[in-house]
């Protein structure tokens, strides 16, 4: 396969989970376009996520997408040289929608196709456009899937240094949304409210915050929520949600944190759709800037789902020299290696 170039056209297509997204990327850092439909709506309707339906919005969105990023990216689909697609980890019946659209187009076209992981898409979202591109950091991945401490070495080169034990830490944050009543997702809900909180009006557990590893636990804090929810008044509402995503933070920045001093990295970096949160930003900024640390953060439209994180990946491969392999089949569990 040819090696890439700073003026490829790549277009990727991610279909992972509950958003449809298509993005065109000239070289590796002019995102041209990056369309994401979400489904929020429908599956907000059943309080989660549901897989057949997931797919079948992927069958009907995926081509009125596609069109529309090429016409906003302004280029015709022969002059694309690539194409991509998430490969996993997520739900079987979404990936293999965009899995198999990015190959059909590919084979139609004879052009290479590139299959890449979601995790590697998240984990590198904070340095899309960021001066120097990829560099040695150590990167927390938070979303509602996964909550993954990496040392991150360069492009294709991590070392997972822990992960959750249960709930990721987004699936917490849309449990105990839902326990309280917030609609789906409940991570965006929880930050808004607890904007107006009191984060110690609660003392809830910050499971395993000094156990000498970076594993994480989430279950344990939901749990506590449920209990304490019955005492809690109409008007502390607030105040819980500000001292639940209080114990969550002091986790994450915690060990984040000591994984950069054991590992000696200088950067951290934040990914996943909880990486939105404001408390969270705020909070590793404050504690980054203590230890001296270089933090470097997504724009929140690449923190949560989107295609434009999967482009990325795929024009740093392509440039790399990446095999086109059309005999890449989806993997639902796929992990970071
Ligand atoms: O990365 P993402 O879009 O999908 C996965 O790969 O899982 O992450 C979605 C998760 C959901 O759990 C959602 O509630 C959470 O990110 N999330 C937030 C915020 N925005 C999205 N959690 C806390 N605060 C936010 N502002
Ligand atoms: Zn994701």
């Amino acid at each position: 396969m040819d090696q890439g170039t700073s003026s490829d056209l790549i277009l990727a297509l991610e279909t992972s989970c509950d958003e449809t997204a298509v993005a065109v990327i000239r070289g590796q850092a002019d995102l041209l376009a990056s369309e994401v439909a979400s489904q929020v709506e429908i599956h907000g309707r059943y309080g989660g996520v549901v897989p057949e339906v997931a797919s079948r919005q992927h069958l009907t969105q995926l081509k009125p997408l596609l069109l529309l990023a090429l016409e906003k990216a302004g280029v015709k689909m022969d002059e694309l040289s690539a194409f991509a697609a998430t490969a996993g980890p997520g739900l079987a019946t979404s990936l293999m929608l965009g899995l198999s659209t990015a190959k059909g187009l590919a084979i139609g076209l004879d052009r290479p196709f590139l299959a890449v992981n979601h995790l590697e898409g998240h984990l590198l979202s904070p340095f899309f456009q960021k001066p120097g591109g990829v560099q040695p950091a150590i990167g927390l991945i938070v979303s509602g899937g996964h909550t993954i401490l990496v040392d991150v070495a360069g492009v294709g080169e991590y070392h997972v240094l822990g992960q959750t034990r249960d709930d990721a830490a987004g699936e917490a944050f849309d449990k105990v949304a839902k326990l309280m009543g917030l609609p789906y997702p409940g991570g965006p809900e929880i930050d808004r409210l607890a904007a107006t909180g009191d984060p110690r009006r609660f003392n809830l557990p910050r499971s395993m915050l000094h156990s000498d590893d970076f594993q994480f636990s989430f279950s344990g804090l939901k749990t506590a929520v449920r209990y304490l929810l019955p005492e809690v008044p109409p008007e502390a509402m607030a105040d819980l949600a500000a001292s639940f995503e209080e114990a969550v933070v002091d986790v994450l920045v915690a060990k984040t944190i000591r994984a950069a001093r054991r590992r000696g990295r200088q950067t951290v970096c934040l990914s996943g759709g909880v990486s939105c949160n404001r408390r969270l930003r705020a909070r590793f900024q404050e504690a980054c800037d203590k230890s001296g640390l270089q933090l470097l953060l997504a724009d929140p439209k690449l923190c949560t789902d989107n295609a434009a994180m999967i482009a990325y990946v795929a024009a740093l491969r392509f440039a790399a020299g990446a095999i086109s392999l059309l005999t890449t089949d989806i993997n639902p569990n796929l992990s970071l290696r």
